[in-house]
């Protein structure tokens, strides 16, 4: 059985680093395209680089706390695709100690972020 990963479209959130940049590494030359979403867009630029003509990359710098910019992607990704095959909806933080002293700013991106997929026109869903 196929999956679709395999010459699927895959939007990777959090792709700047860790484990988002090696899961799009690890889909190099699987994946039809990966949409690579972080801030950082020096590091995008670097793995899309990397990656090479193994896979057509498209960089996508954007704040996942920002619904509006969550909004605008979808948008974008939208008219280039009409949806795509896999969202990998790994962007996020930690964060060590007592609960009552989180930082609410950290809580607050947790929340935007974990609900971005479902914001506006959800890229991972298809046109009926
Ligand atoms: N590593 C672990 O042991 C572990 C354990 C449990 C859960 N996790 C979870 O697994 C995920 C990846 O972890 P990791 O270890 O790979 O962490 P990481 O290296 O810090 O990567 C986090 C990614 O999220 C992106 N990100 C953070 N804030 C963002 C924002 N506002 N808008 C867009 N992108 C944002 C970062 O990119 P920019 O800074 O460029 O925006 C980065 O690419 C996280 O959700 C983490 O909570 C990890």
């Amino acid at each position: 059985m196929s999956s679709p990963f395999d010459g699927g479209v895959v939007l990777v959130t959090g792709a700047s680093s860790g484990i988002g940049a090696a899961l799009a590494r690890q889909l190099a030359g699987r994946a039809r395209v990966l949409i690579l979403v972080a801030r950082r867009q020096e590091n995008l630029q670097a793995l899309a680089e990397a990656i090479g003509d193994k896979t057509a990359c498209e960089i996508e710098p954007v704040d996942l706390s920002d619904p509006a910019a969550v909004d605008a992607l979808a948008a974008r990704v939208l008219e280039r695709h009409g949806a795509v095959d896999v969202l990998v909806n790994n962007a996020g933080l930690g964060d060590i100690g007592l609960f009552e002293r989180s930082d609410l700013s950290k809580l607050d991106f947790l929340a935007a972020a974990r609900g971005a997929p479902l914001r506006g026109s959800p890229p991972a869903a298809p046109e009926a």
